[in-house]
Order: C-alpha cells, then structure tokens, then sequence
C-alpha cells in the first residue's frame, strides 16, 4: 500500500521518462578500494569511467563492447535487443515497445545496477547488485554466471518471499531483451569493479597518474589497454560458459509409502547430523532461531571486511552518503512452512544443497562416492532434498 502512494515520485526520482547520458560510477566500490589498498581513487575514478563510456555507452545509448573481444563472433547479447530495453519508456509506430528496463526495475535495482534504486531501502533483503555478477537462484555451480533461462525464470516468475515482482505479462520479446540488458549491466558493471582493482594492483596508480604507457584505455595501443583487453574479454568469458557450469541432479526416484517415509527419516538425521549440520544454522527440526549475526557478500565486502562495524553509523557514513544501503542480518531461513526463493522442485533443492547460495553464507555440502564421514553421497542428499520438502509442506511431484 505504502509503495502504491509513493510510487509516481518514486518513478520520477528513478528518472523513467527523462534522458541520461552517464552511468554512475561504482561510488561505493571506489570507497571500499581506497580504504583496504589506502590510495587516492580520484584518477582511477576518471579514467574507468571514460574508459567504460567508450566501451559500453550511456543509458541511453548502451554499446556492447566488441570492438576489443577476441572472439567477436560468438553472440552474447544482441545489439537491438539491448537497444530495445533501454533508454526512457516509449513506444513507436509500428508498436515496438522501448525501455523496459526502466519501466519495471530500476525503481528497486537502479539505472546501473547498484541494487540501490529509490524503492530498494524498504526492502529486506535488498534488491541485487548486478555488478557483482553474483547470483543466487540459479542452476550452475555456486561460482558460474546463471543461464539466460535461470534469468528469464527469475525475471517471469519473480523470487517468492522478496520484493522482487514476477513479470510474466511482459512480452516475450521485452523479456527477452531485458535479459540481454541485465547480462550487459552485470558485465559493465563487473568490468568496472575489475579495472578499479587492476589500476591499484597492475597499473600502479595511486596518488599520481601512472605513465601513458600504462593508462587505462578503451583500445589495445598501451599496456592499459591490454589489461582492459584481458578484463572485458574474462568477464564475457565466464558468461559465455554459463551454460557449461550446469549442475547435473541424477537419480531422483519418486518415493511412495514406506520407502518415501524411510528416506524422510534419513534426512531429517543427516539434516541434524554432523557432516551436514543444518541444523547448526536453520535450527532443529528447520524452525529458525539460531542467531549467527552474519550478512550477504555485497554488504559485507564495504563493512565488516574493511573493517567497519554495520550498526556504527558515525563510520558507515560515508559510505552510505555514497549510496551504500545498510547492511541488515542475513538470517538463515525458517525451512518449516517456508517459501523457497530458489524453487522447491528436487532438483533445485539438490543444487541449492551441493552448491550452498552464492553471495550468502550458505555452504556446499561436500559430494563423495562412499559415505566417509566428511561428505554426502547422491543418496543422502536425495533423502535431505526429501526432509526438507517434507518441513516445507511441499507437494512431492512438484517441478517447474
Ligand atoms: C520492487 C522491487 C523490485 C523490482 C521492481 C525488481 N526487482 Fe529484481 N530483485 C528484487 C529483490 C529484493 C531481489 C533479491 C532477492 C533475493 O536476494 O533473494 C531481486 C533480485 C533480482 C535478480 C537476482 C536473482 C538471483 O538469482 O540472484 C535479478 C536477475 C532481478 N532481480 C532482475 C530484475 C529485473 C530484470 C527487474 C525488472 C523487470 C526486476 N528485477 C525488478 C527486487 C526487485
Ligand atoms: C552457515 C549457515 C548455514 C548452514 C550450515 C546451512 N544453511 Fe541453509 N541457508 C543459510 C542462509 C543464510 C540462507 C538464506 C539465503 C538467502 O536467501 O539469501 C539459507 C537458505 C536455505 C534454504 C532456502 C533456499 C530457498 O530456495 O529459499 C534451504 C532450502 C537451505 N538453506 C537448506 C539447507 C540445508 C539442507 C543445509 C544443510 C545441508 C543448510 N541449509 C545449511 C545458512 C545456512
């Protein structure tokens, strides 16, 4: 309701219907560098964003950067499409609709990605930063970039528990440009993050410029164009290989009746068990409780890991000032009636489980051939997969 009332300021601060030459710079990022590496971020600052501008363009004009990819032929995103899910709302003659990225997201995710838009205080937990490149509900191993579909899932299914909205009315061709979109914002924004770093540690810069042999630049003439050469073509690397990052779930065996309880009752030991130890964190039985006083990866990386206290607002100040949202607690989930963000069909549950949830505290369960008191094999995590749908009330056959 309180949303509803507030949500046409909302949309005019988000700046839906205006044009935007520039992305904002990663604010925050730069901070955070300047405190753990102590080096003045006013040059590096100039120059990745110049160079990023040549690269990637404005919000209203976004260019994908091929001009310095090795393998400029293997299709990532789409220029149109790109084209079609940015810029200001509008729609053309012929009926073509056009940005959609800020008509539905950058009121929580912001016009670069930040996760740090005008609705996005209110949230809990906030919306993603894309330019980590971090996901969590996802069907790749804990380390891989998601699919286009684990995306388009995200995108027209929404993430139930959350603030984040299913948008399964958009069209089939703004979905999938909105997707194209958010693989290039999570790539500029990724890029961004990794040339700030590589210009303190490869690059040498800190109170003064380095030489031009080795400035940041958006062609390969100079050994900083090389180093954005080699981080631009990485980071469109690890998309590329999304899809070979699957996780595989074999052997799931739909149980009935006493076999079905049999395993129930295995899982719920491993669940309570020593190797496993959910228990250590989600609570007996999956009912919550435990405190462990711990945050996600994105608010971490600019307190607690530079050495700042979330609740110290004197010293978070800045930071906030920056556009940094206050780290909340990431508690580990109620699994006893819950809703599960990331799917509660087997196999996501058998990802979640082996793979832990990127960007959180969650852990990987460690997978082993033979039951040897560090791991657990396929069939205990099946069992586990089991006991948890069963604390969730979820129904058996349930996949998507
Ligand atoms: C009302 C706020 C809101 C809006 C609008 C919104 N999102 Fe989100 N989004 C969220 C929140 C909150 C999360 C984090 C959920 C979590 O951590 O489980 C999220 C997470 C995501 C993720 C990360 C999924 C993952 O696996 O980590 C993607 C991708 C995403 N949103 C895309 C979009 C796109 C595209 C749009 C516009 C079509 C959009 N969102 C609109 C709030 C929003
Ligand atoms: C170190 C603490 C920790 C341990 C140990 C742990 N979890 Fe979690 N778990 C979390 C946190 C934190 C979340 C919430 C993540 C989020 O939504 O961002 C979570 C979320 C989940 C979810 C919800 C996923 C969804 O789709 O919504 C499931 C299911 C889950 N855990 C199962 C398990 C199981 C089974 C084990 C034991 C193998 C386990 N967890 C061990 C911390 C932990």
């Amino acid at each position: 309701m309180r949303l509803v009332l507030i949500l046409p300021f909302l949309l005019a601060l988000a700046g839906c219907d205006s044009q935007i030459e520039r992305f904002e710079t990663n604010e925050v990022y730069a901070l955070t560098l300047a405190r753990s590496r102590s080096v003045e971020v006013d040059a590096i600052r100039a120059d990745v964003a110049d160079t990023l501008d040549m690269l990637f363009g404005s919000p209203d004009e976004p260019r994908w950067p091929e001009s310095i990819l090795d393998q400029p032929n293997r299709p990532l995103v789409d220029s149109q499409r790109l084209s079609r899910a940015a810029g200001p709302v509008s729609s053309e003659k012929d009926g073509t609709h056009r940005g959609s990225f800020r008509e539905h997201c950058v009121i929580c995710h912001a016009l670069a990605g930040s996760g740090a838009g005008p609705a996005s205080s209110f949230q809990d937990p906030y919306p993603r930063d894309f330019r980590h490149g971090v996901f969590k509900w996802k069907s790749t191993e804990r380390s891989a970039k998601p699919t286009r579909d684990d995306l388009h899932r995200v995108i027209d299914q929404g993430i139930p528990g959350t603030a984040m909205p299913a948008f399964a009315r958009l069209s089939a061709e703004d979905l999938e440009a909105i997707v194209d979109y958010l693989i290039y914002l999570a790539v500029r924004g990724e890029v961004e993050r990794r040339l700030m770093a590589a210009a303190i540690d490869q690059l040498g810069y800190a109170e003064t410029l380095p030489s031009d042999e080795l400035r940041l630049s958006g062609d390969r003439s100079n050994e900083g164009g090389e180093v954005v050469r080699e981080v631009v073509n990485k980071v469109v690397e690890s998309w590329r290989n999304a899809r070979e990052g699957t996780v595989a779930a074999p052997g799931w065996e739909e149980l009935r009746g006493p076999a079905y309880s049999v395993s129930v009752g295995r899982g719920q030991e491993i669940f309570h068990g020593p190797i496993a130890n959910c228990v250590g964190c989600h609570g007996k039985n999956g009912r919550g409780g435990v405190a462990t006083l711990d945050y996600d990866d994105w608010t971490k990386e600019y307190s607690t890991r530079v050495g700042l206290t979330p609740s110290d607002r004197d010293a978070m100040r800045p930071l906030r000032e920056a556009g940094a949202l206050t780290p909340r607690p990431l508690n580990p989930r109620k699994l006893h009636d819950a809703v599960l963000r990331g799917g509660s069909d087997a196999e996501s549950l058998y990802r979640r489980i082996t793979q832990g949830i990127a960007g959180t505290p969650m852990p990987a369960v460690t997978l082993v051939e033979k039951e040897d008191g560090r791991g657990l094999t396929q069939d205990q995590v099946w069992d586990l997969v089991r006991y948890v749908q069963s604390l969730a009330k979820l129904d058996q056959g349930e996949s998507h």
